[in-house]
């Protein structure tokens, strides 16, 4: 089936999702029947959208036009049975398998052969849904982010029956819709689903390790990490209960895998329906105002140097963490030592955060906090811990994209643009280990690993792979 501008779209579901994708498909010029089941809901998401674009004429960001011609394009259906003539069906209903097979298969029954059965779903397999379906080949998942308007990747996904023509066509038209579109297959979590786990797996762990506060440990990806947001106060964003839902799907798709486990912090803060800024409270209260003591504050002077590579401060040892603690390495070498961790953008970041060898004198690690505090940067002093907040989940999301990668679940490029578009990260999770040298990724991952004693950082086999290789590069 080759869907064109005039090709009539469906979308199940009027919520969150579903409103978004049927202003998406109308703002790009389909006809878009919209249906939910129940009563009222589709006119009140129809009614939203036109809320919406006014909201964009108000501001000059749209013509009134182009806003009555985007509203006259929508419309409510009042049973599935008014979608017989679409040619794309996007279903954004409930997450449940079973309604949506319900959905699929009641649509068969009225849509000929050829329409294209797309599924939003986040967490369930594309080739499950697909199994109850008749033709199953043109049952496909079409995952948008949230809000659909605005954010631009979509994750195309298949399952095992999914006819590539079905692909080549989706890909095609999220392209006419100003989307990116992503090829993936339907493993659990999808690409960015999967590979963000670190991201929040990490900052739990060094919560409940004690290692700093939550509000240092966010500051600490945010300004050194140069994300966009830290991942305990994204999770507050996203909801406790739907975040710690999406890590449980994923930890059970892959069979418990050890790397996925979920945080029982989060799952406490769950249970006591502190789910984030949605009830007032999560791991910080909302709104944040003060909570965040550590927002980037004005950098009085900026560093000269580009990058740092380790200084020696009189007998004291300076040096960015490779996933030892600072009392190993003072052992080792017999010195006073302090380690920093990895910063994205040395010259524009305003944190600098380090840990102290144990046996250091507390003058010693003084002198380390006063050379960066003279090169205008904020210092946040953390407990002695193994590579550290940033570089420590950094490698672990290259690990995770190389784990991706190497199992076939979508290219390298686009592994790297859905972390970029989808999660905003600030590089790819593979450009950003390749400049960070593999050898070095896989170096910190065996310190953690020794150090721990935990499957969760085993180096992925393509990692030790790029490791070798670059070695050989450099000979
Ligand atoms: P929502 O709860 O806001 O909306 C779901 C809508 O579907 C409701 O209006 C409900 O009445 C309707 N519905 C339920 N069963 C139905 C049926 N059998 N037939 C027709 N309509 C039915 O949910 P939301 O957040 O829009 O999620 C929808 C889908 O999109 C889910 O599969 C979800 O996993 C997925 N998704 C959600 C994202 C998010 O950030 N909320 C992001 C990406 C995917």
């Amino acid at each position: 089936m080759t869907l064109t501008p005039h090709s009539t779209v469906a979308v199940i579901g009027g919520g969150t999702m579903g409103a978004g994708i049927a202003q998406v498909a109308a703002q790009a010029g389909h006809p878009v029947r919209l249906y939910d089941i129940q009563a009222g809901a589709a006119n009140r998401a129809i009614n939203g959208i036109a809320t919406a674009l006014g909201a964009r004429v108000a501001k000059g960001k749209l013509s009134e036009a182009d806003k009555a011609a985007t509203v006259a394009r929508l419309t409510a259906a009042g049973s599935l049975a008014d979608l017989a003539d679409a040619d794309l069906i996007v279903e954004a209903a409930a997450e449940q398998i079973d309604v949506k097979q319900a959905i699929f298969r009641d649509l068969a029954a009225v849509c000929p052969p050829e329409a294209i059965f797309a599924s939003n779903t986040s967490s369930i397999s594309i080739t499950a849904i697909a199994s109850g379906v008749p033709h199953p080949a043109r049952v496909v998942g079409l995952h948008f982010f949230n809000p659909a308007p605005v954010m631009k990747l979509v994750e195309v996904v298949s399952g095992l029956e999914t006819e590539p023509a079905v692909l080549d066509s989706l890909t095609e038209l999220a392209l006419r819709w100003g989307k990116r579109p992503v090829r993936c297959q339907s493993t659990p979590g999808f690409i960015v689903n999967r590979v963000a786990r670190p991201f929040y797996a990490e900052a739990w762990r060094a919560l409940e390790e004690q290692v700093a506060p939550a509000a240092v440990i966010d500051a600490a990806l945010r300004d050194c990490g140069g994300f966009p947001m830290g991942p305990l106060a994204l999770t507050d964003l996203i909801g406790q209960d739907v975040n710690f839902a999406v890590t449980c799907s994923v930890f059970n798709g892959f069979w418990q895998e050890r790397r996925f486990l979920p945080s029982l912090i989060q799952q406490e803060l769950v249970l006591g329906k502190r789910l984030g800024r949605k009830t007032g409270q999560g791991v910080y209260r909302w709104p944040l105002d003060e909570a965040l003591p550590f927002e980037a504050g004005q950098v009085s002077m900026l560093s000269d140097s580009v990058t740092f590579s380790g200084v020696e401060l009189d007998d004291v040892l300076v040096q960015v963490t490779q996933g030892e603690t600072a009392t190993q390495v003072s052992k080792r070498l017999n010195r006073p030592v302090v380690l920093i961790d990895l910063v994205n953008d040395w010259q524009h970041a305003p944190l600098v955060v380090l840990a102290a060898a144990a046996g250091n004198a507390p003058e010693q690690t003084a002198q380390a906090i006063g050379y960066f505090q003279r090169q205008g940067k904020r210092v946040l002093q953390i407990n002695d811990y193994p590579g550290m907040l940033v570089w420590r989940t950094v490698a672990m999301l290259a690990n995770e994209a190389l784990d991706a990668l190497q199992k076939g679940v979508a290219c390298e490029q686009d592994i790297d643009t859905a972390m970029r578009l989808g999660v905003n990260y600030p590089h790819g999770p593979l450009a950003w280990g390749a400049e960070l040298g593999w050898q070095n990724v896989l170096r910190l991952l065996e310190n953690l690993q020794q150090h721990y004693g935990e499957e969760r950082y085993r180096p992925t086999s393509l990692l030790r792979q790029r490791a070798l290789l670059e070695t050989q590069h450099e000979h």
